[in-house]
């Protein structure tokens, strides 16, 4: 019997719809999830808290190798609880800025491989299902699923402000757009794993898809890996 753990990846810019469709898939098929964005959001963080300059790299990159960060699943609705130093960051690592400061510490080349060990430790029996940047490319390339969730980025700045505001923060869809943006050049400039889709992945551009239709295409790939497997 093929023990091997199945590996999902979905890879994609911020507001694709990614978070949403990991944590579905990781529940309906009883798997692993990483949230590979929270542990950039929480180094942003630490980085913060401990005045470090953002363009310090050995500074960024010693903070990434002792970052002390679990994920614990909580029993209330808050689903995974990301805790920094033992306090619970889960809402802080959600604003804007957090997710801006992310982008800029994600950039740095050195930061990636100190953090590349913590998120493949993730992958356990019976599998995971694994959301980012650079899952499918460069943290599990060996993935049997990989999937590249994208969205125009009006579609997914929409989004992003509607999340935003069901969470109870203040949110201007005018800032957010200009902010995707910004992001999505960050992340696919950059020279360090940049936001690509893994040659092998399926493309599906959600601007027009529910979370639903999403699924099915994604449970019709995994069903033909497992078919594939015998
Ligand atoms: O996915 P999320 O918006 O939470 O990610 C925050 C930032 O972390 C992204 O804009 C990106 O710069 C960075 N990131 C990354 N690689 C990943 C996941 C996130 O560079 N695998």
């Amino acid at each position: 019997m093929d023990t091997t753990p199945l590996i999902i990846t979905i890879d994609g810019p911020s507001g694709s719809g990614k978070g949403t469709i990991a944590k579905r898939l990781a529940s309906e098929y009883g798997l692993q999830l990483l949230d590979s964005g929270a542990l950039y959001r929480v180094l942003g963080l630490a980085a913060l808290r401990h005045s470090v300059d953002l363009a310090d790299v050995a500074a960024l990159e010693a903070l990434a190798v002792s970052l002390d960060v679990r994920f614990v699943v909580a029993d209330n609705d808050e689903g995974v609880q990301v805790l920094l130093e033992g306090r619970n960051v889960s809402r802080e690592i959600r604003t804007e800025e957090a997710g801006s400061v992310a982008s800029i510490v994600a950039a740095i080349g050195p930061v990636r491989a100190a953090l590349l060990k913590r998120q493949r430790d993730f992958s356990q029996a019976p599998g995971l299902v694994a959301d980012g940047r650079d899952m499918g490319t460069v943290v599990f390339p060996e993935a049997q699923v990989k999937v590249f969730l994208t969205a125009s980025a009006e579609e997914r700045a929409r989004r992003r402000c509607n999340q935003l505001l069901g969470k109870g923060f203040d949110a201007n869809l005018e800032r957010i757009l200009a902010d995707v943006k910004a992001r999505d050049a960050r992340d696919t400039e950059r020279t360090a794993s940049p936001l690509e889709p893994a040659v092998d992945a399926r493309v599906l551009d959600s601007t027009e898809m529910s979370i639903d239709q999403v699924l099915i295409e994604i449970r019709e790939l995994i069903t033909v890996n497992k078919a594939s497997k015998g």
